[in-house]
């Protein structure tokens, strides 16, 4: 017989290795990549302090923990208590529930993955999973590619019947959303799976084991928009939704008169933008310049970049990057401190995926 204690913990994934965003990942965490200039990790724990959570254990790996640490510290900025939790490999989200038993104890917990972003806060997915007593609920959302996601089949109900991880002939395209729910009894659930076809424990087959043997296992819709920003086109659309949601006009850098800033832009200080133009939404961090250029809407440029002399639009560009005479940049992901030329006589428009300190000449 399992019993609850009332507090409802935390439990955020930011281990694992983030082979999709590769070549960005290969110098830094998936968790870390920003989304309108914030890491979406920051949104995570954002939504975790927003629907009352208190105590936060982060789930970290040998190679990207200390970066994780280094930007998220002890939780404060988030009135959060945060603790890391070292997995020392990858071997799937269930084994990560597996190491952190001692950090949970016997407390409820939201299991959060650190690179999902959803357009919409979780306290009331909280108050209904609270309300419902269920071992576990999963929040649900129509995909394109269900083959790339745990799906879940559902009855006329509503009720969940069955759930597959990547299934290679889908029966349905809900996804399972990164942000479950869980009793204390997920941790009997975890320790009776095997490992998967690609060798990890995988949480659909231990929520799987909950409905196998009788426990309550609820689902909620997600109306709002998901984004599994482990892919570069997810992290493309995650970065227009939360610009076009959530961008508000703030300038605290200089615009010199020949300069125009239209709309929704958020100009970081020290930042400068001469004799160009700005439509927004776009956020510009700090100690930016911009020069001779137009930067299109749904951009996010990082502090300390340069851009001279170049059209970027729908783009993510990465702290300390430089754009210099390039005729087009567009649905592009720049990496951080890499240099972007376009040799004389090239008139391209160009979509680019360019990993750190890369240099690029066109
Ligand atoms: O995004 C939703 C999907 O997330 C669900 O639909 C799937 O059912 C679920 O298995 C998961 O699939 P992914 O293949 O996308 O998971 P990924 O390997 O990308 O890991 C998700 C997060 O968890 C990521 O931030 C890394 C972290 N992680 C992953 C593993 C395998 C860990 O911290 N430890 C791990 O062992």
């Amino acid at each position: 017989m399992v019993t609850q204690s009332s507090a409802l913990k935390g439990l955020v994934l930011s281990g694992g290795r983030g082979r999709r965003l590769r070549p960005i990942t290969y110098t830094g965490a998936k968790q870390l990549v920003p989304v309108a200039n914030r890491p979406i990790l920051f949104y995570v724990l954002e939504n975790l302090s927003e629907a009352g959570i208190k105590d936060v254990g982060i789930i970290i790996s040998p190679e990207t923990g200390k970066e994780i640490k280094h930007a998220v510290g002890d939780g404060r900025d988030w009135g959060l208590k945060v603790d890391y939790i070292l997995q020392e490999e990858p071997l799937g989200l269930a084994h990560a529930v597996k190491i952190a038993r001692p950090y949970l104890g016997m407390n409820p917990f939201i299991m959060y993955l650190g690179d999902n972003l959803i357009g919409s806060g979780i306290a009331k997915f909280r108050r209904d999973f609270e309300q419902s007593k269920a071992d576990a609920s999963i929040l649900l959302k129509e995909v394109d590619a269900p083959t790339n996601f745990g799906i879940a089949e559902i009855d006329k109900q509503g009720r969940v019947i069955r759930l597959v991880e990547k299934p290679k002939a889908p029966v349905s395209n809900l996804a399972l959303v990164g942000i479950y729910f869980f009793s204390a009894k997920i941790h009997e659930a975890v320790t009776k799976i095997r490992p998967s076809l690609r060798g990890e424990l995988e949480i659909t087959d231990a929520i799987q084991w909950l409905l196998d043997h009788d426990n309550k296992v609820v689902s909620h819709r997600l109306e709002e928009w998901w984004l599994d920003t482990g892919k570069k086109d997810d992290l493309l659309t995650a970065n227009t939704a939360v610009l076009d949601g959530w961008t508000r006009r703030k300038i605290k850098g200089k615009v010199d008169a020949t300069s125009q800033v239209n709309g929704r832009v958020d100009l970081g200080k020290g930042s400068h933008i001469i004799n160009s133009t700005v439509r927004g939404p776009v956020v510009i961090g700090e100690n930016v310049h911009i020069e001779g250029s137009f930067i299109g809407p749904f951009t996010s440029i990082g502090n300390g970049c340069q851009i001279r002399s170049a059209v970027v639009e729908h783009s993510v560009v990465l702290e300390n990057a430089v754009i210099e005479h390039i005729d087009r940049l567009e649905d592009s992901l720049i990496g951080k401190g890499s240099f972007i030329v376009q040799g004389n006589g090239n008139h391209h428009a160009y979509r680019l995926t360019v990993g750190d300190d890369s240099v690029v000449e066109l």
